[in-house]
């Protein structure tokens, strides 16, 4: 297994410019090129954000589909969508990693974020590191995959 797709949930897009003190003022995009710069040559990594749950879904698929490791940062559906949690559990159950990322620590935030309902199906879970956690989470991926 050499790629791995980083899937970015609703509004994270806005990163950067949305709500700073508590998510950082890093964009996607320095997000994405920090990681590119993290990664080997030789792992391919794909990075997508949707604000659509159809489409995030999609993205899951896809990666079930090609064998590809996961790291996702479901947002807001992290707290309520089985759909999202049902296609979480597919890649794990397919023998592939899935790590679910936050920048915030959502237990020390309202309560309705203090439930995931995706952990219970990912590989593990790295929050509350800012953009840091992102860098862990390839981190680990690539020690799942074995490097
Ligand atoms: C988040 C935490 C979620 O509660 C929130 O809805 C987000 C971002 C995080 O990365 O800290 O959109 O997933």
């Amino acid at each position: 297994m050499n790629s791995v797709l980083i899937i970015n949930g609703p509004n994270l897009g806005r990163l950067g410019s949305r709500e700073p003190e508590i998510y950082g003022s890093m964009s996607l995009a320095d997000i994405e090129s920090m990681l590119r710069a993290q990664a080997p040559a030789d792992l391919t990594l794909r990075f997508e954000q949707t604000d659509d749950e159809a489409t995030l879904m999609g993205f899951i698929h896809e990666a079930v589909d090609a064998g590809m490791g996961v790291i996702i940062n479901p947002a807001a559906f992290t707290h309520y969508s089985y759909a999202i949690r049902d296609a979480c559990a597919m890649v794990t159950s397919a023998g592939l990693p899935l790590i679910e990322v936050h920048l915030s620590n959502p237990h020390s935030r309202e309560e309705f974020r203090h439930r995931s309902v995706v952990s219970g199906v990912a590989t593990g879970v790295i929050l509350g590191f800012g953009a840091d956690s992102y860098r862990l989470a390839l981190t680990q991926m690539m020690t799942l995959l074995g490097r």
